[in-house]
């Protein structure tokens, strides 16, 4: 229609005419000063290297200015008292949205969908344009608004009853993006859906693994989950899962790449005195939503892994060596296992140890300002998960505490430090956090080998906390022997993988499984993605050195 056509034609030769003027050193005062073509207006449309100059130009007053700022949630207006929520924007200054609700169409028997609708008005010059974040805890889009009219946003159908609770009660959380920041919005593009609990959010995963890993995801034949036969699990038995969709998704997709490891979470299996298998597990959530460590009967893990884990989990069984079941030493693994059973899992520890490694090396498309952004975002619409993932670590990098993501960014600018730098201050060994200490994902199952027995003789001289899950299932402990996996095991699969692959679509790939033969200090002083009893990545990295980027939150 009318206005895209004219943004098609407008927007390149302003854009051409910025892009020529950055290009010859210094912008024209003339530019600056001829109102009402304000640079700043353009900035949403320049690529990041020449917006950036400019937008400290522009007398940014805080770098907190640079986040995507909340200003309202559309809801449906009456009803429980709620009105249009109204904000000022940086081009229009007078705004107003709200939502609507559509009926699922008769037969199909959907949930139906809705539309945002946001009035913009009182643009303050013709150039102007205002972009927007739109966030459930289910999707995220945006748009970028150039005329002052009323503008809609359609979502064809609600991904689930509980987004649609959500909108309900909650309403779609509209964010205002600072202007120069389309280039952080691109960045969000690619990262945000990777926590989206979707089809797409899981294409994302996959998407981000194949692009930046190599990772192939090459589909199996049916069944998806295998028939299996518990009979033939035994005790340390070792599971390695591979979540590739929501927020455990979108974590364990950055953990994996950070890491190199092609899976993102483990478990053991345990059978106790009367032959009853168990399963345990770091990160496994109870009725509250905390993540635990806990102890779980067999059938009860894999039906909840079957048939309820929205993570959609590809799951591989690593069975141990003959000799090596033989050495397990079950009564010590329980005593362990009963000793770590609902502990939490170590959150704070994971996402900062690899939080440091991209600051550490940026790869595109993140940067700490990309970070901060996601941050709040997240801080909006999960405060729980956000206030013990990072606000109160970054407190405790501060020495402050109960201060919200801007508070901290305005403080820690304070002192002279940038966002960047704050995010790779070292954890201390004595910060306690208010869910206590807690060990997680791999660590917890290598201490559990270490106590049964596995590493002996040379177990007094193997730290496991500094292992990662790559580290773990390359360790030479599993079966080699094809002919003595259970019968039943990749019976459906035309490729014979050397363990067995239990559930998921994709065949799992564990490069440089079995082969290892652990040695004294094996992995000591290497950086770790689980962390355990309060330590985390962060320190050892400033060790090892990897090399440095520069990217820094202003510059
Ligand atoms: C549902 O109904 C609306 C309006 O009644 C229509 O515009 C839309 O195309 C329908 N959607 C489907 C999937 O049939
Ligand atoms: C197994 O561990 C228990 C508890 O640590 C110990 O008492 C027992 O001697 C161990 N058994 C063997 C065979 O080492
Ligand atoms: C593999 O296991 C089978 C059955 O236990 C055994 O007969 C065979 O010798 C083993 N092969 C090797 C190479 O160890
Ligand atoms: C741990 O040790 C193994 C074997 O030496 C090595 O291949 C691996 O890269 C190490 N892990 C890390 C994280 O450096």
């Amino acid at each position: 229609m009318g206005a895209s056509r004219l943004k098609l034609l407008l927007l390149p030769l302003l854009v051409a005419a910025l892009l020529f003027a950055a290009s010859r050193g210094p912008l024209p005062q003339l530019l600056l000063l001829r109102a009402p073509v304000l640079p700043g207006d353009l900035l949403p449309l320049l690529p990041w290297p020449v917006a950036q100059p400019l937008l400290r130009r522009l007398a940014l007053r805080s770098p907190a200015d640079l986040l995507p700022a909340f200003v309202g949630a559309a809801r449906v207006p009456g009803g429980d008292g709620a009105r249009a929520a109204e904000w000022k924007g940086a081009c229009f200054y007078e705004n107003r949205a709200w939502m609507e609700f559509r009926d699922a169409n008769g037969t199909d028997g959907g949930l139906g969908g809705g539309t945002v609708h946001l009035e913009t008005t009182k643009a303050h010059s013709w150039t102007c344009m205002d972009l927007y974040v739109f966030a459930t805890p289910y999707r995220v889009t945006w748009d970028y608004y150039f005329l002052g009219r009323e503008h809609t946003l359609e979502i064809k159908e609600w991904e689930s009853k509980a987004e649609y609770d959500y909108v309900k009660h909650n309403g779609v959380s509209i964010f205002l993006m600072p202007s120069g920041t389309i280039g952080t919005l691109r960045a969000l593009w690619d990262v945000f859906p990777l926590f989206t609990n979707t089809g797409w959010g899981e294409n994302a995963n996959l998407a981000f693994l194949k692009k930046h890993m190599g990772a192939t995801f090459e589909e199996r034949p049916k069944p998806w989950v295998s028939e299996l036969n518990p009979d033939d699990i035994q005790s340390g038995d070792f599971l390695v899962l591979s979540k590739i969709r929501g927020r455990w998704g979108g974590f364990e997709t950055l953990e994996k790449w950070v890491t190199g490891a092609y899976a993102g979470h483990t478990a053991v299996c345990l059978r106790d005195s009367e032959g009853k298998l168990w399963v345990g597990e770091s990160g496994h959530e109870n009725e509250e939503g905390e993540d635990i460590i806990a102890v779980l009967p067999w059938e009860e893990w894999w039906e909840f892994e079957t048939t309820k884990d929205d993570s959609n989990p590809q799951i591989a069984l690593l069975p141990l060596r003959q000799d090596l079941r033989a050495k397990f030493n079950e009564t010590a693994a329980w005593i362990y296992a009963e000793k770590m059973n609902g502990k939490p899992y170590g959150y704070h520890n994971m996402i900062f140890s690899w939080i440091d490694t991209i600051s550490n090396n940026y790869p595109p498309p993140l940067d700490a300002h990309v970070v901060a952004s996601v941050m709040t975002v997240w801080n909006k619409l999960q405060p729980d998960y956000a206030a013990s993932m990072w606000t109160e670590a970054l407190n405790k990098r501060l020495g402050t505490k109960g201060l919200d993501l801007p508070e901290i960014i305005v403080e820690s600018e304070k002192r002279g430090m940038t966002f960047d730098k704050l995010l790779t201050i070292p954890e201390k060994d004595n910060w306690v956090y208010t869910d206590g200490q807690s060990a997680s994902c791999v660590a917890y199952v290598l201490m559990m080998y270490k106590e049964a027995g596995l590493f002996e003789p040379i177990s007094s001289s193997i730290d496991v906390t500094e292992f990662t899950i790559k580290d773990a299932y390359i360790l030479n402990f599993f079966e080699a022997n094809m002919t003595r996996l259970p019968s039943w095991c990749n019976k459906d699969d035309t490729v014979k993988l050397p363990f067995c692959q239990i559930k998921g679509r994709y065949r799992m790939e564990l490069p440089g499984y079995n082969a290892m033969e652990p040695y004294a200090h094996m992995n000591e002083s290497q950086y770790f993605s689980c962390t355990y009893h309060g330590r985390s990545g962060i320190f050892s990295m400033m060790h090892t050195g990897l090399p440095r980027g520069t990217i820094n939150f202003l510059e």
